[in-house]
């Protein structure tokens, strides 16, 4: 295992009626006047603004709003709210939604602090200083509840990118399961492989002797295994959509990932097609995870066998560990197809000729050097292989 420090301070509430508390949060980290923002209306629909609003009026808290994230969000709303923050001397941002709200509340954050341009950070700056933010999660997926980081496209080029920082890590996340009972099936799933993702990411390492985290991210993937059939048959299933939400936060908070290297190549492959094509994150990496594992597999074939016998319960065979490995991963892929994701390029929306454009972002856009690294270093040839698999 390889030295870490972990830090993952933010204060969960978890629970029926949770979002009732979100005033006397705001109040126990500093907040005074908060800028809630939040996505395209569900949270309009349901009533869940109306009673975070209650809560925050009965706290005492100002607030001012900010609705219109759009999935896969854009620097044109976190621009508009870095404005609005500060002419209002806003001190607290409070997203209510998913991981797209989450992100650009962060950015938010993290730029009215910041006298240059917000985009800087996801161009490589670490995020030192932000508002505080807060967060009442409508989705399980992203892990932006929980995680120290934040995706935003920018809209001149539609790059995406992400950014890093303790900064703005959430203060406290409200979790409350029955809120993820709204969702349409599609986005249920898209946010369970989301969450698969999270933890395949940091499964495949190259780091030894991990079993700890081994451990744990096989019982998560075998509890989203469990779970994720169960909340598609039956959207009401609170108690599945209870163990789905923590795994979510689980996955992503880091807990899983310390002491070894990560891969990340999947994700930064996916990001290319959700921001071309601005599909749903979860369902890009439906697409794109069995074709890079597949890409990659004879990089540490046991790794991939390993994974395939504890949790898709392939057996193990010891002349052959390479069909093992590929059973196992033909398996996770026909999982992700049974909850109604997508398995090629066309089901996803995105187009064969836009490979070359595809691969150009990939690995030089916003000064990346030619090539993505993770648990494989992957160039322009290889990411181009890779997208043509998926078609
Ligand atoms: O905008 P509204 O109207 O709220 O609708 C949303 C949106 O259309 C809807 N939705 C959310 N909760 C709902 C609901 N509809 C009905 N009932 C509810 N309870 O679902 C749609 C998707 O929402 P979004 O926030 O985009 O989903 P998700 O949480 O999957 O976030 C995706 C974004 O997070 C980024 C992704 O790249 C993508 O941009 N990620 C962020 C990470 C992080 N910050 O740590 C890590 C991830 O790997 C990921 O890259
Ligand atoms: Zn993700």
């Amino acid at each position: 295992m390889e030295n870490f420090s972990f830090y993952s301070p933010t204060y969960f509430v978890f629970g029926k009626e949770a979002e009732s508390q979100t005033g006397d949060m705001v109040k126990r980290f500093g907040g005074t006047k908060v800028l809630i923002h939040y996505g395209g209306g569900s949270v309009v629909r349901s009533g869940l603004l109306d009673r975070v609003k209650a809560s925050l009026d009965a706290a005492g808290i100002a607030h001012i709003e900010l609705g219109g994230v759009k999935p896969n969000p854009r620097s044109g709303l976190v621009y508009e709210g870095i404005d609005l923050c500060k002419k209002e001397n806003v001190d607290f941002v409070l997203a209510i939604g998913g991981g797209s709200t989450i992100d650009s509340s962060k950015a938010i954050a993290a730029g009215v602090v910041y006298d240059g341009d917000f985009w800087d950070f996801y161009c490589g700056k670490r995020i030192e200083e932000a508002l505080p933010v807060g967060t009442v999660l409508t989705i399980a997926a992203a892990g932006s509840e929980g995680s120290p980081d934040s995706v935003i496209t920018r809209e001149e080029d539609m790059m995406k990118r992400g950014a890093s920082g303790d900064a703005i890590r959430p203060k406290f996340s409200i979790l409350n399961p029955a809120l993820t009972q709204t969702l349409p099936p599609y986005q249920s799933a898209a946010g369970i492989t989301d969450i698969m993702a999270h933890l395949y990411e940091r499964y495949l390492t190259n780091t030894t002797d991990v079993e700890v985290t081994d451990r744990l991210i096989e019982a998560l993937l075998l509890t989203m295994k469990h779970e994720g059939p169960r909340v598609i048959a039956d959207p009401d299933n609170y108690e599945a959509r209870a163990n789905i939400m923590w795994a979510g936060m689980m996955a992503h908070n880091n807990s899983c990932g310390v002491g070894r290297t990560q891969d990340w190549n999947s994700h930064n492959i996916e990001h290319e097609l959700s921001a071309l094509y601005d599909c749903a994150h979860g369902a890009g990496l439906a697409v794109t995870m069995p074709a890079v594992f597949k890409y990659v597999m004879d990089h540490n074939v046991m790794r991939f066998a390993q994974v395939a016998v504890r949790v898709w319960g392939c057996s193990m065979d010891f002349e052959h560990p390479e069909v093992t490995a590929l059973e196992g991963i033909n398996a996770f892929a026909a999982f992700l197809t049974s909850l109604g994701m997508p398995s090629n390029f066309e089901e996803l929306g995105a187009k064969e000729a836009d490979i070359p454009t595809l691969v150009e972002n990939l690995c030089c856009g916003n000064g990346r050097d030619g090539s993505i690294s993770g648990f494989v270093t992957l160039n322009k040839d290889d990411c181009a292989r890779i997208y043509q698999m998926m078609v």
